[in-house]
């Protein structure tokens, strides 16, 4: 039975950014997004992204509505292009109003495209009378943005690339809860001087794979550097977990580096947080702080709680950094109550 524009059936998710301790950098397979090599990642707790999706037989078109205002142009078409393969799969013809609101700046380089498709996932879908498992939910999410697939899941989670040509060992699960290192926190550096992103991520990798001359290196290396960090993050050793955090942060740097035309996204200002750091390491004689940063110029410090203070001090000189949020492991996405807003 066609639903009456009242009865227009709708779903809210709100969904959490994350942050990858080893990246998910070059696609494999474009039509199935199947990514080269696994990735781990930490979702981040308080900075949200809550999607109400509402599938309307009146609409003419699809529409989204992004912290408030009317959206046209590319965000819209990623979002009209995400919910044609949800109706492909529910078999729905309507076209579909997308509330979206993150409480966090969005397009601040804070991975406002992982909370944003994979709380678009799980609203489209479950507003289209898809219901589906979170490992189902996650596989619909990368398709929006490969690290949509990590935001589904709480705390710690791995994203395993699979090797099957179909996709079907490709999936992400979580792999411990937000609790399980109480001690540690993530200080983002939020620079100020941030430039806006030129070329998105999913073109931007799939760049590295054709010219960097690194990315091969990089796809001998990664695997074995994941499941030492994994057994360091299950041993909570955070000396082994900060030293790999920035071998893999400074070997995805020089992927990008050496990608041709160069993919540069730090600022002056990120490279004086990751001079810090090293700094504050080498005094310490053990690494005390580890640092990681996605495509953009924020940096994220991954420190022990007992460390804050002296990390704090050694910060203090920076002067391009507009401020700080200490952030912990956090749950993953949730359904909210049904409702339109
Ligand atoms: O999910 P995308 O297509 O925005 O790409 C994410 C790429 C990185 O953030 C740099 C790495 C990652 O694993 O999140």
């Amino acid at each position: 039975m066609t639903p009456t524009a009242h009865e227009a059936p709708s779903a809210t998710y709100e969904a959490p950014p994350n942050i990858a301790l080893i990246k998910y950098w070059g696609v494999r397979d474009e039509e199935l997004h199947l990514p080269y090599n696994s990735s781990l990642s930490v979702t981040l707790e308080r900075l949200r992204t809550r999607t109400t999706v509402r599938f309307d037989p009146l609409l003419p078109a699809d529409r989204l509505v992004l912290n408030g205002r009317v959206a046209d142009g590319a965000p819209r078409e990623a979002v009209a292009r995400f919910l044609d393969l949800v109706r492909e799969r529910s078999g729905s013809k309507l076209y579909a109003e997308v509330r979206s609101r993150n409480n966090f700046p969005t397009a601040s380089g804070m991975a406002s495209s992982a909370s944003g498709f994979a709380a678009l996932a799980g609203a489209a879908s479950r507003a289209a009378g898809l219901d589906l498992t979170q490992a189902e939910l996650s596989a619909l999410a990368r398709f929006g943005s490969g690290s949509a697939a990590r935001s589904i899941f709480g705390g710690f989670v791995e994203w395993d690339a699979g090797r099957r040509s179909d996709g079907r060992d490709c999936r992400a699960r979580a792999l411990l809860p937000p609790r399980h290192w109480p001690e540690l926190l993530d200080l983002v550096a939020v620079v100020a001087d941030a430039p806006a992103k030129e070329v998105r991520s999913a073109v931007a990798m799939q760049a590295s794979v054709r010219t960097s001359p690194a990315f091969s290196d990089r796809q001998a290396a990664v695997g074995p550097r994941l499941s030492r960090m994994r057994s360091a993050i299950r041993r909570r050793d955070s000396d082994a977990f900060f030293r790999l955090l920035i071998e893999e942060c400074d070997e995805f740097r020089g992927v990008c580096e050496r990608t041709v035309p160069t993919l540069d996204y730090l600022t002056d200002t990120s490279r004086e947080v990751l001079a810090a750091v090293k700094g504050l390491n080498a005094a310490a004689g053990e690494a005390v702080v580890g640092y990681t940063h996605d495509a953009g110029a924020h940096v994220h410090l991954f420190t022990l709680r007992s460390e804050l203070p002296r990390l704090r001090r050694a910060l203090r000189p920076i002067r391009g950094v507009a401020r700080y949020w200490s952030l912990r492991p956090g749950p993953g996405g949730r359904y909210l109550r049904t409702s339109v807003r």
